[in-house]
């Protein structure tokens, strides 16, 4: 395209702080266009950048009901499509809602500007299961004929976009108003989330064709995330059945062995949104766009428990049994039944169009499993990652592994009861430094194996073309030590935070599996973090890496494997094998750290001892500045 109106917005964007479309404005960014972003609180999450950016333009304070501000404000959407590469000069924030009538809420100053638009793409809605019926109407049945009436207020119009669901609008003829009794009928049966894009999808086609609005309705099936980076932005529906498969709380699958669930990844679908004005001239479309090469749901399921290092379900309940029995017993959302369906759907005009703009499906299973992968990462939309990583077999192991794997400049192992999130203080004191953070096999995220911890780190570290420092936390100092033993020749330097067998032993009820696996394995994040961090105040970050810990903790053998881990490292044969290994076999050098409150207190031989004040057992979550500097400084940079 690459064409804009001056310097005037000639696309408008309803919901463009949400998933679908913020891919959709970047997209169109991308493509050259002039976008305004339709968003209900433009100064949400940075009040004081909205309200400067407003100042700056009209001399007035930021309105509290809507009104203008520019790419300076709208919160965090223009920092994000800045991070995603956009030139954020061609992107004008608007407030408005779609609850606010023909005139959408916008101030007249604003819908004056977005009066030469060309092309009009509702992507907003409510998208929850478990909405009241009003409370779905309202935004996405009343909210996308508020949509329609305004556009077709726009000379200049092309093309209005609705993003519909690929559910909808299979029936033979789309009927607006609705008798109340089938209205009624409409919404007990598909719940009030689906039975609004139900209504919604026949009512913005009934009411373009009265008004003679150019539109083009599209039909998404789950959206997935980014082909190539997995970031997802969306964790209801399929997504919550990875997060129960993840989490061991998938028993069975609903359906049957041809239950399909077409899945699309984001790109591919925003890329579509912004190429529908030019390459599907004619408007009145109706275009299901979707992977048809999505495994059925049974395969897919197994596809990412494979990837995940997780067990796949075994048996599948037919729906209609699940329907029958309650709720409660089944833990299954009576609205999300609705999807498990074995249907095909015809995306022949899809892909016609996609031909035209030469698009084409990214490979489904390799996105799925970006998918997979960042939404671990991200805990499922609870906890942003700060270096997202994924999955790869390490000696035996469905191995959780971040950053650079091939030139770090330092390699991060945890100790326990943590995961690799444990570092996130210290990464943020590197100043990007290239980093490789794995977690341990059996722990965190990562799968068991029958390997010994040492033929893991062997294997983790055998794609590295630099020699690296290993800095490890507590337990993970035996396979490091072990590691600089066998390998002096591929690292620089051992940092060992914690080096545990050179403490007190751990006490004996956390020695003892029995005893420590039930505690471990119901602790609160909460409870952790005090256990861990005392009751002090500690850092986000590190609340952040315990509340990681706790969460995969809770999954099934992690707490087991930790306590077992806990007392066999613990066994004096061990400790003394470890002390002998430090101070005989290992000839890098080696840097000890340890808090004042857990000293060393057996020999540490050659290596440098460097105390840190006021703190316990893990510096490196609560003092992560300290031992940033003394990575440095032993990677041979000034601290
Ligand atoms: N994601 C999928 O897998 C999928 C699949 C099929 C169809 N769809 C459809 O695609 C559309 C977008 O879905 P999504 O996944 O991007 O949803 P989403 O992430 O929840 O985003 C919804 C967007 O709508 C906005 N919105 C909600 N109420 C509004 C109102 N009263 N006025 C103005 N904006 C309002 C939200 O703004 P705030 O940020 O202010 O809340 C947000 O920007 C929906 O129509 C959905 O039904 C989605």
């Amino acid at each position: 395209m690459g064409e804009t109106s001056g310097s005037e917005p000639d696309a408008v964007v309803f919901g463009a702080t949400g998933f679908i479309g913020r891919w959709t404005v970047l997209r169109l960014l991308e493509q050259g266009r002039t976008v305004a972003a339709v968003i209900r609180e433009p100064t949400r999450d940075r009040p004081d950048a909205g309200a400067q950016a407003a100042r700056g333009r009209t001399g007035a304070s930021v309105p509290a009901t809507p009104g203008r501000t520019d790419a300076g404000g709208g919160g965090e959407l223009p920092a994000w499509l800045q991070g995603h590469g956009a030139d954020v000069e061609r992107l004008m924030v608007v407030a408005g809602d779609l609850t606010g009538g023909p005139g959408l809420g916008l101030s007249a100053v604003d819908d004056e500007r977005l009066a030469g638009v060309r092309d009009v793409v509702n992507a907003a809605a409510v998208y929850r299961f478990g909405l009241g019926r009003e409370e779905a109407r309202t935004v996405n049945v009343e909210g996308a004929l508020n949509v329609l009436r305004w556009a077709a207020t726009r000379p200049g119009l092309r093309r209005l976009i609705h993003v519909s669901g690929y559910r909808v609008g299979l029936g033979p003829r789309e009927r607006y108003p609705l008798p109340e009794a089938e209205l009624a009928e409409l919404y007990r049966g598909q719940g009030a989330y689906e039975g609004s894009k139900t209504e919604a999808d026949a009512a913005v086609r009934v009411v373009a064709e009265q008004l003679g609005v150019p539109l083009t309705v599209v039909n998404p099936s789950t959206v997935i995330g980014h082909s190539t980076t997995g970031e997802a932005g969306q964790y209801i529906g399929l997504a919550e059945v990875v997060r129960d498969l993840w989490n061991g709380r998938l028993p069975a699958l609903p359906g049957t062995a041809r239950t399909f669930v077409p899945v699309e990844t984001v790109d591919h679908f925003a890329s579509y949104m912004a190429a529908i004005p030019e390459h599907d001239p004619k408007p009145g479309g109706l275009h299901w766009v979707l992977d048809e090469n999505t495994p059925n749901l049974p395969e897919l399921v197994r596809l990412l428990a494979a990837h995940l290092g997780v067990r796949a379900p075994k048996t599948l309940v037919p729906v209609s049994l699940i329907r029958r029995l309650p709720a409660a017993l089944t833990g299954a959302n009576p609205e999300t039944l609705a999807f498990l369906t074995e249907d095909r759907y015809d995306t022949a005009s899809a892909e016609r169009v996609a031909e035209a703009a030469g698009l084409r499906q990214p490979p489904v299973e390799t996105a799925l499993r970006r998918w997979a992968d960042r939404l671990v990462a991200d805990r499922f939309g609870t906890a942003p990652a700060v270096l997202p990583g994924g999955f790869h077999d390490v000696g035996g192991s469905r191995t959780y592994v971040a950053g650079d794997r091939t030139s770090p400049g330092f390699v991060l192992l945890h100790g326990l009861p943590l995961d690799g999130e444990s570092w996130q203080g210290v990464l943020g004191e590197l100043d990007g430094a290239p980093a490789l953070v794995a977690d341990l096999p059996g722990l965190g995220r990562s799968a068991p194996t029958s390997a010994t911890p040492l033929a893991w780190l062997t294997d983790l570290l055998a794609p590295v073309r630099t020699r690296p420092v290993i800095v490890a936390h507590s337990a993970a100092a035996a396979p490091a030590l072990r590691y600089a033993a066998a390998h002096p020749e591929r690292i620089s330097a051992l940092v060992l935070v914690s080096p545990y067998f050179l403490q007190e032993a751990a006490p004996r009820p956390l020695r003892t599996p029995a005893l420590a696996t039930p505690l471990l394995k119901r602790i609160s994040a909460d409870r952790l973090a005090t256990s861990l961090l005392g009751d002090g105040t500690s850092s986000d970050e590190a609340r952040r890496a315990v509340a990681s810990a706790a969460a995969q903790l809770h999954r099934p053998g992690v707490a087991r494997r930790t306590a077992r881990l806990l007392r066999d490292a613990n066994q004096p044969a061990e400790r003394a094998a470890l002390q002998a290994l430090l101070s005989e076999t290992v000839s890098v050098p080696v840097h000890l750290l340890a808090g004042q409150l857990d000293p060393l207190v057996a020999d540490p031989g050659p290596a440098t001892v460097t105390t840190i004040p006021g703190t316990g057992h893990h510096p490196h979550l609560t003092h992560p500045a300290a031992i940033a500097s003394i990575m440095r400084r032993a990677d041979g940079a000034p601290g």
